[in-house]
């Protein structure tokens, strides 16, 4: 049988009087509270909370690096590079595995790094938009991003690159189509798709070492 809720009568009344009253109490209490109070408990707080998520130990190769650092489980392989490790070229998109933004390469793979928690790649090689280049002579898919102009605004194309570099390894570059279906999860909103295309094409005809 439906239960129905207790009429609104007189005892209520008075609970939710006491209640009212003791909330505007606090919150009167706290509105005289002064404001470094206010952040010295909210900075304690922020330790709380840091503590409660202990870093562990990783030690993984990085564009040929070696790095041992302690990181927090809870930190994405995208937030590990850029914030702790400032290697900001990977950029941050969606960070819902939906924009290919945020693509690297571990031991080879492409991976979206938004995805995918940093304590999963101990022992791992990353490589990052940063680490394709030799020194000061860009990588032959970088270079042909210039000649083919394969990005507008470039804020996807350090995705697209990752992506690229990795279709033409895995031999997805047979054909237009093929590439544009390796490269559909690399989204990019000033629609430079054809260059971006004419760019790999070329890397493949090329016969370039990718
Ligand atoms: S930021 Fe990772 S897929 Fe968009
Ligand atoms: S070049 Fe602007 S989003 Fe791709």
């Amino acid at each position: 049988m439906t239960k129905h809720p207790e009429p609104d009568g007189p005892a209520n009344h008075d609970e939710n009087r006491r209640t009212f009253l003791k909330q505007s109490s606090l919150f009167t209490a706290l509105a005289l509270v002064p404001g470094t109070v206010v952040e010295a408990a909210a900075a304690k707080l922020d330790e709380r909370v840091a503590d409660a998520f202990e870093k562990v130990p990783l030690s993984l190769k990085i564009n040929g690096v070696k790095h041992k650092v302690t990181v927090e489980p809870r930190a994405t392989l995208l937030d590990f590079l850029r914030e702790q490790l400032h290697l900001t070229g990977t950029k941050k998109g969606c960070d819902y595995g939906q924009c290919g933004a945020c693509t690297v390469h571990v031991d080879g793979q492409r991976v979206n790094s938004c995805l995918s928690f940093a304590v999963m790649h101990d022992g791992q090689e990353i490589t990052t938009i940063e680490g394709l280049a030799d020194g000061d002579k860009l990588h032959p898919m970088q270079a042909a991003f210039v000649k083919h102009d394969g990005f507008q605004c470039g804020y996807c194309t350090p995705g697209q690159i990752m992506s690229a570099v990795a279709c033409v390894r895995e031999g997805r570059a047979g054909s237009e189509g093929e590439i544009r279906e390796y490269m559909s999860g690399n989204i990019c909103r000033c629609g430079a798709y054809a260059n971006i295309v004419a760019a790999i094409q070329d890397v493949k005809d090329g016969g370039q070492k990718v």
